[in-house]
């Protein structure tokens, strides 16, 4: 990554002239099935772009998952930017939205008293869950039959495509919607950059939006040099992900769990991809001890999730292993 960065061209990017970023554009919008794609400093960057761009002309609302990223981590983003009446809603089933929920919230009458559904915005993954391909068409094909739009917070999309082991491509997932952020950072591991991916006309109004607040940026290549690698190494250059580091990453998730779970710890929710959800409560482990015996062993802890990516070693591991040893009071005394 260090090496393709030093390679990389310094053109400018606020006039489209860096062979490095037009380069990765044109290769995500391709491997996602878009006609365009846009370089942002962020996922929230990306997700705030996207909605401002979908939503035209009041009154609208935005439908999304009570716990999507969009309404829970972006400061209140799509209030300021759009005014729209953001809609949380929960799924039934606690994983992830089905075309019953959103038929259930969704505001599709011409009642003036009513604010009409104008885009609903998916996350996949979603704390680490994925939602099935199948449940994400059937979404949007109604809410386009309906007159509504679907973006995507695929940030870490990547990792639903690794989860599904052969069974759908990126393509495949990605062009589903009419628009989706994809992250670099986080799981990919680059150092920072996402990218918006949709049609010429939506990615072109965009690109205003990315200007308006300060994220058409000069020496772009820095960043899209290292995304680059990224993709094509963590995830991988094949269209399922199967080439990539990615499934090690995963591997290793379901491996911390089962350290977790063989000491008697409780997890409140299964590993699908790389995130692992521990249930300190039902577990009988004190948030802040957790963090305070992690500190100790060199390993710092938040709360209840630990995400892994593909550099988290196995000397890491095992100082996880005897943080679990501590605080699960491992091996039980007769
Ligand atoms: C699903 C999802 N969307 C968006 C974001 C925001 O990304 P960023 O931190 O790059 O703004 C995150 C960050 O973790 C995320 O998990």
């Amino acid at each position: 990554m260090l090496e393709a960065i030093a390679q990389c061209t310094l053109d400018d990017d606020a006039f489209r002239e860096d062979a490095t970023t037009n380069s990765l554009q044109d290769y995500i919008a391709a491997r996602t099935g878009h006609e365009s794609a846009l370089l942002v400093m962020s996922g929230t960057m990306g997700n705030q772009i996207a909605i401002r761009t979908h939503l035209a002309q009041p009154p609208y609302a935005v439908l999304c998952d009570h716990r999507a990223h969009i309404i829970s981590s972006e400061a209140g983003g799509v209030s300021a930017w759009t005014g729209a009446t953001v809609v949380p809603v929960t799924p039934k089933n606690g994983d992830y939205l089905t075309l019953d929920d959103i038929e259930r919230s969704a505001v599709i009458s011409d009642n003036i008293h009513h604010c009409p559904t104008k885009l609903i915005s998916l996350e996949n993954t979603l704390h680490g869950i994925v939602m099935p391909l199948d449940e994400a068409q059937r979404i949007v094909d109604w809410a386009h039959s309906n007159g509504i739009l679907v973006h995507l917070d695929g940030a870490r999309l990547w990792e639903a495509v690794v989860y599904a082991s052969g069974r759908y491509s990126l393509r495949d997932y990605a062009s589903t919607f009419d628009s989706i952020s994809v992250c670099f950072s986080k799981g990919l591991g680059a150092p920072i950059g996402s990218m918006l991916v949709g049609s010429s006309e939506f990615i072109k109004r965009a690109r205003w939006f990315r200007q308006s607040i300060g994220g058409g940026i000069r020496q772009a290549g820095v960043i899209s040099s290292a995304a680059r690698v990224a993709v094509d190494e963590v995830f991988g250059r094949d269209p399922y992900g199967e080439e990539g580091k990615m499934s090690g990453s995963h591997r290793r998730a379901r491996h911390i769990a089962s350290l977790w779970t063989q000491r008697g710890g409780q997890l409140l929710k299964p590993v699908q991809t790389n995130m692992i959800w521990l249930d300190l409560d039902a577990s009988e482990v004190n948030p802040s001890y957790l963090r305070e015996v992690g500190r100790q062993k060199g390993v710092r802890l938040s709360a209840s999730r630990i995400v892994v990516h593909y550099q988290v070693s196995d000397e890491t591991v095992s100082r996880l292993r005897e943080v679990f040893d501590v605080v699960l009071q491992w091996p039980q005394q007769p």
